[in-house]
């Protein structure tokens, strides 16, 4: 199934879909058929399927299923709340539009809200954006879980933002509509409809919106969500949620919905000011232009299969050997190249300086509400002269570096940083998109060929828009850094079967989580389950009083500092070992996916788990 000749067919695509598919979980934790074999699949099949993960976003409903991205009523939806947006544009005296989320989704806010402010400002406009995202700025390149479970500081952080306005439109993000963070703003704003507009943007269907209580409040996500339902009728309130089918590594909603956030808010946003600033009415067939646009530029993306596959390969045989992959982006590239990174620490366990992302103007370039956090300690340097200063004086060949940038950007600057970095390592690759016939930056670009082991091209035809060309870019260029950064993990033995197996369990929604996965994988009980879960966080053979009477906030607060939490825990579970000796077998074989499969012996299956060669 995942040999070099991999493809699938459209009954695979569509597999999710059936109400007897993982009928117990929502969308955005289901496993995507797809994906099954992703752990032993070659670099090739891994993009091959991230591909066909990614064009799921796009399929188009069979009717009676989910509503989808194209679907008539979210087509209709984006409509309406991009005239909401266009109300502010033309009145913005004391109205603000918050765009707020946790982890990737508040990263995505922060990348909407500054790349909109920025066009405002080009038309000499006041900004009207803002962003919230829980954990602040820190969160924005690193991993800040706990805030997700905290509704009152949801609420604090948007009433902070919105004081003294008299009409606020607010865009809560939560891709499983789980965010207990997300459901205290909205809650927020049902409260006081008098001033706020509440959206909710996700990807699942509104029956599965989380339902477990929330500590200290009488609402859960879902309650929330009914009563905006109710509210939706007289357009009071605003659901987006087009299914997109599971994730391509399971539950790891950095990345389709990181994209599907992306297309949603770019389209409402661009509708708005073009309804504004030139006077293009917000219609329906604009809005399906701009989503086929997006879908072309998937198309022109995977296209370059393979030099994305090659990518992959190199950043997988950097990790693989214990060395570094450093993204050096500029523009506005540099900031996906930044997320993309940051995201590597929560969802495969990486360490910062696994995969690290370096902005071309640093902080000046990023425009956070926070301004520098440099303070904050080396992982937060972030401009291409702390890579210069605290990266380049160690690094080898074993160490993969990206140049990541287009031709409208400073390429002399490009060759500038190339010809450092040849100097310690061969081990350079340049990612760089160009419209088709433009030649201005060829000299250059000449240079950097000469200097770098590939260069992959992503070329484009002249476009309609000069706006839309840099969102596309920036798709683009999103899509295939998750792809290398989620293969070459993939490589690395950090997945299993397509599960991030050695996720940190810091919130409520990934200790619910592990404990399903570790069920999954070990066929135990879930009292076992969490058992063995608890036994690995707090890292005793026996659990206390203590430690089983105390809450899920407790226990994803002591495991904030640990790691290989879950695959301790399945070790085990499988093997019936202690926790030291699970210790030493997992520091013995550090790919969690041979370690496990290594404990596992035909009686200790149970039909779950079948050890598999890469094909
Ligand atoms: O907390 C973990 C996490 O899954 C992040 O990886 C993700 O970006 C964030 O939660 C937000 O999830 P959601 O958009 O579903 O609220």
């Amino acid at each position: 199934m995942a040999g070099s000749d991999w493809t699938c067919s459209l009954s695979t695509m569509r597999e999710w879909e059936s109400p007897d598919y993982e009928p117990s979980l929502p969308i955005s934790e289901k496993s995507n058929p797809l994906t099954r074999d992703i752990d032993r699949a070659s670099a090739t099949c891994i993009v091959r399927m991230l591909q066909a993960s990614d064009a799921q976003m796009f399929q188009e409903g069979t009717g009676t299923t989910y509503k989808r991205l194209l679907s008539e009523q979210v087509v209709e939806t984006l409509m309406e709340v991009a005239k909401r947006v266009e109300l502010i544009l033309e009145d913005p005296q004391d109205s603000l539009v918050v765009l707020s989320g946790c982890g990737t989704s508040g990263r995505i806010a922060f990348l909407m809200a500054s790349s909109f402010n920025r066009a405002l400002r080009e038309l000499n406009k006041s900004p009207v954006y803002s962003y919230i995202i829980a954990g602040g700025d820190k969160a924005l390149l690193s991993s800040q879980e706990a805030p997700e479970d905290d509704p009152r500081m949801g609420m604090l952080s948007l009433k902070r933002v919105c004081e003294g306005k008299r009409r606020v439109l607010f865009i809560g993000i939560s891709c499983g509509l789980s965010a207990p963070f997300v459901a205290g703003q909205l809650d927020f704003c049902l409260q006081h409809p008098e001033v706020f507009t509440p959206v909710l943007v996700g990807v699942n269907p509104t029956h599965q919106a989380r339902d477990e209580p929330i500590p200290g409040c009488t609402f859960t996500f879902r309650s929330v969500v009914q009563r905006m339902q109710e509210l939706a009728k007289s357009q009071k309130a605003f659901l987006v949620n087009p299914a997109v089918g599971p994730e391509a590594i399971s539950g790891s909603s950095r990345m389709k919905g990181g994209s599907v956030t992306k297309i949603l808010l770019e389209v409402v946003l661009s509708a708005a000011h073009a309804a504004t600033f030139t006077n293009t009415s917000v219609t329906y067939m604009g809005i399906l232009q701009h989503m086929r646009a997006y879908e072309k530029t998937l198309d022109i993306t995977y296209a370059q299969e393979e030099g994305i596959s090659a990518l992959l390969e190199a950043a997988g045989r950097s990790l693989r050997r214990g060395g570094r992959v450093c993204y050096l982006g500029w523009g506005s590239l540099a900031a996906t190249g930044l997320i993309d990174a940051s995201e590597c620490i929560p969802t495969f366990g990486a360490d910062y300086n696994d995969v690290r992302g370096f902005v071309s103007g640093g902080y000046r370039e990023l425009n956070n509400n926070e301004g520098p956090l440099i303070s904050l300690g080396p992982d937060f340097c972030i401009a291409h002269e702390d890579f210069l200063r605290l990266a380049l004086p160690s690094l080898s060949d074993l160490d993969a570096v990206l140049l990541v940038y287009t031709h409208s950007d400073d390429v002399c600057d490009v060759v500038k940083l190339a010809r450092r970095v040849r100097e310690k390592t061969s081990n350079l690759h340049a990612v760089y998109h160009q419209v088709d016939g433009d030649t201005a930056a060829a000299v250059q670009q000449n240079d950097i060929n000469k200097v770098c082991l590939s260069s992959l091209r992503i070329s484009w035809p002249p476009p309609a828009s000069r706006s839309l060309l840099h969102m596309q870019w920036e798709l683009s260029t999103k899509l295939l850094l998750n792809a290398v950064s989620t293969g070459a993990h993939v490589l690395k033995g950090k997945i299993y079967q397509n599960h991030m197996i050695d996720v940190q369990v810091t919130n409520s929604k990934l200790y619910g989580r592990a404990t399903r996965l570790l069920r999954k994988l070990s066929g135990c009980p879930e009292h076992r389950c969490e058992d063995a879960l608890l036994k690995a966080i707090y890292r005793v053979d026996e659990l206390t009083a203590d430690i089983s009477s105390s809450d899920i906030n407790t226990h994803t607060l002591a495991a904030r500092n640990r790691t290989k939490v879950v695959p301790l825990a399945l070790v085990c579970l499988l093997t019936g070992r202690s926790l030291q000796e699970a210790e030493t077998h997992l520091e013995r074989q550090p790919v969690v996916r041979e370690a496990v499969e290594a404990c596992l012996s035909p009686s200790t299956r149970r039909g779950v788990i079948v050890a598999r060669p890469r094909t």
